[in-house]
């Protein structure tokens, strides 16, 4: 089932997820809503917080165009190690018709679950690596305009409440 996406400033994505405590079909249906939300908007990651479900589930597949689908699903990601740095363009499913160039790790290893409960280790870099740290910031309440300097913050702001008023 396709979810309604939260978008900024919704009081939702400020909070931070608690961690899975039970892998069960419930967790694998929100799992599922969460690739199918993701895919229909079209995006390439989605943190459950974005639709209202404050648990640490994310969903990411990079694979554009044409490519066949290659979903990860991860339950309680953390990021055990970091490196390197990149600079890139993020946008946000929950920050929309905005785009920013944010500071970031260029390679990471994150561990957690996969839906069936397995032990998981995905190793990542370049935009795979940008996803997990965006997404798994979703979980701490984090948005990528929050990682972005004060002043491209203010004029962010004042820009979107701009586009707000517009509609
Ligand atoms: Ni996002």
């Amino acid at each position: 089932m396709i979810r309604t996406i939260l978008t900024y400033p919704d009081p939702e994505l400020k909070k931070k997820s608690a961690p899975v405590t039970v892998i069960n079909d419930s967790l694998r249906q929100l799992v599922e809503d969460m690739a199918e939300t993701m895919y229909d908007a079209p995006g390439i990651g989605l943190a459950a917080p974005q639709i209202g479900v404050l648990q640490r589930v994310i969903v990411i597949d990079i694979a554009g165009g044409d490519e066949p689908p290659e979903l990860i699903a991860a339950i309680n990601p953390v990021i055990v190690h970091a490196e390197g740095e990149t600079f890139e363009e993020e946008g946000c499913l929950s920050v929309p018709k905005y785009a920013a160039n944010v500071r970031r790790h260029g390679k990471i290893v994150v561990k957690g679950l996969n839906p069936d409960g397995e032990e998981m280790t995905w190793k990542a870099e370049g935009l795979l690596a940008i996803a997990f740290q965006h997404e798994i910031d979703h979980l701490d309440g984090i948005l990528f305009i929050d990682q972005i300097s004060q002043l491209k913050r203010d004029i962010f702001r004042r820009k979107y409440r701009k586009s707000q008023e517009e509609e």
